[in-house]
């Protein structure tokens, strides 16, 4: 079905037609959409499937006993256990829906890091972490006299591992790192460093949000204690995100939200609480959102991670050799593991100015601190343009960016 960059077979034309919003245009040329790690574009049967929810299945989940809300909850529940294998969760309930990376990791905090952070205790992140995984640990280190640590980032821009030894000890209780960085787009190397934490009993939270969608994940086999991550940054709709949680931890967590639909038995003194997953699912869920997401695993594994991963790959080297050969071009971070995700400077030139002028042409990218302002305190600068590829971008759409970046780049040196 899908063939890498380059490829004498267009099938990569078919993949785009499945998106329609790739085919607009933007000040009048197609639109060429190079920020999908802030979000990607939805394919037709997911917008479909959310469609059809409201047009034939619309009702609440678990609570009643008619045709459609028996239908909603199964399909909501089919979702759940589509995610559980593609992540390869040991069991269904471990799998919790939330609205997003960003609440997983602010439930993990108020609830596991309420519980189990004293005075003293440490709380290790990285210098690299979006600030959803940031602040939730800054507030809890506040609130319970805890230290909150970095891991420093290399001259690579790659984690710094060296003294590693030092950075978890035996204050450590939580480490939660980034699995890819949303900024440099490096993958970080996350198995020894769960090794290191729990040796030393550490429990690690991974931030997953730049990892689902590029390449395929084991929890299980990573043996982490705790994965976030986003529908909306894999296809999926916006308002819905996961966590997977090893059971031990999330049987013993107590519930940070309260309401409906997560309870056994309430008196107007007592409450029992419902059993996993659903004890952390306080509320109305974003069903059409939960529902539809099946069509965007649905899509990932018929394209098929190895197929999905050369395509970014190929797409990655080819953009990263080209802006390197432009000599005004600033490449930031130059570790060498990464998902399609490259962050860049142009010499004299702010980046909002860049990112305007290439949104002139139909071009969309980031520009701005990316959600990580101490990376960018630490790299010394107030922010970068950032490209980030998704499963239908081309060759030729790098192509039309070079071209124009060269313009925008000549037209600046002549002027200034
Ligand atoms: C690494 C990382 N973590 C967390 C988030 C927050 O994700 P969400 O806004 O979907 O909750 C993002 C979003 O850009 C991200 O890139």
């Amino acid at each position: 079905m899908f063939n890498t960059v380059g490829s004498p077979f267009l099938a990569i034309d078919q993949l785009r037609s499945l998106f329609p919003i790739l085919t607009q245009q933007v000040h009048g040329n197609s639109l060429v959409y190079f920020d999908n790690a802030a979000t990607t574009h939805k394919p037709r049967a997911v917008i479909r499937s959310a469609q059809d929810f409201y047009e034939q299945d619309n009702a609440n989940i678990h609570r009643g006993v008619h045709g459609l809300a028996t239908r909603s909850t199964i399909a909501v529940e089919n979702t759940r256990t589509a995610v559980k294998k593609l992540i390869h969760a040991p069991e269904e309930d471990a799998v919790i829906f939330t609205s997003g990376t960003t609440e997983s990791l602010n439930l993990i905090a108020a609830t596991y890091g309420e519980m189990e952070i004293h005075e003293g205790d440490e709380i290790l992140i990285s210098e690299m972490e979006h600030h959803s995984n940031i602040l939730p640990w800054q507030l809890l280190c506040k609130r319970k006299k805890a230290v909150l640590k970095a891991l420093p980032i290399d001259k690579l821009g790659a984690l710094d591992l060296t003294e590693l030894a030092q950075w978890i000890n035996k204050r450590t209780k939580i480490v939660a790192l980034t699995y890819v960085s949303n900024t440099l787009g490096v993958i970080n190397p996350i198995a020894s460093i769960i090794a290191a934490a729990h040796a030393h009993g550490a429990i690690v939270v991974i931030d997953g949000a730049q990892a689902v969608a590029h390449f395929p994940i084991d929890v299980t086999s990573l043996n982490c204690d705790f994965f976030a991550f986003s529908a909306h940054k894999m296809y999926g709709l916006t308002g819905l995100g996961f966590l997977y949680g090893k059971s031990k931890w999330l049987k013993q967590m107590i519930p940070y939200q309260t309401g409906g639909g997560m309870v056994k038995k309430v008196t107007l003194q007592e409450v029992v609480y419902e059993e996993l997953p659903y004890k952390f699912e306080a509320g109305t869920l974003p069903l059409a959102s939960i529902i539809s997401f099946n069509e965007a695993i649905n899509l990932i594994l018929a394209i098929g991670y190895p197929q999905l991963m050369a395509h970014e790959a190929a797409l990655f080297q080819y953009a990263w050799t080209n802006l390197a050969n432009i000599p005004a071009v600033q490449l930031i971070g130059n570790a060498d593991h990464k998902v399609g995700i490259i962050a860049f400077n142009i010499l004299g030139m702010h980046h909002l100015d860049v990112g305007l002028l290439l949104d002139t042409k139909g071009i969309a990218v980031r520009t701005g601190h990316c959600c990580t302002q101490p990376l960018m305190e630490r790299l010394g600068i107030e922010g970068v343009i950032r490209i980030s590829f998704g499963l239908y971008n081309t060759k030729s759409e790098i192509d039309f960016f070079l071209k124009i970046l060269r313009g925008i780049v000549h037209k600046q040196a002549i002027t200034s």
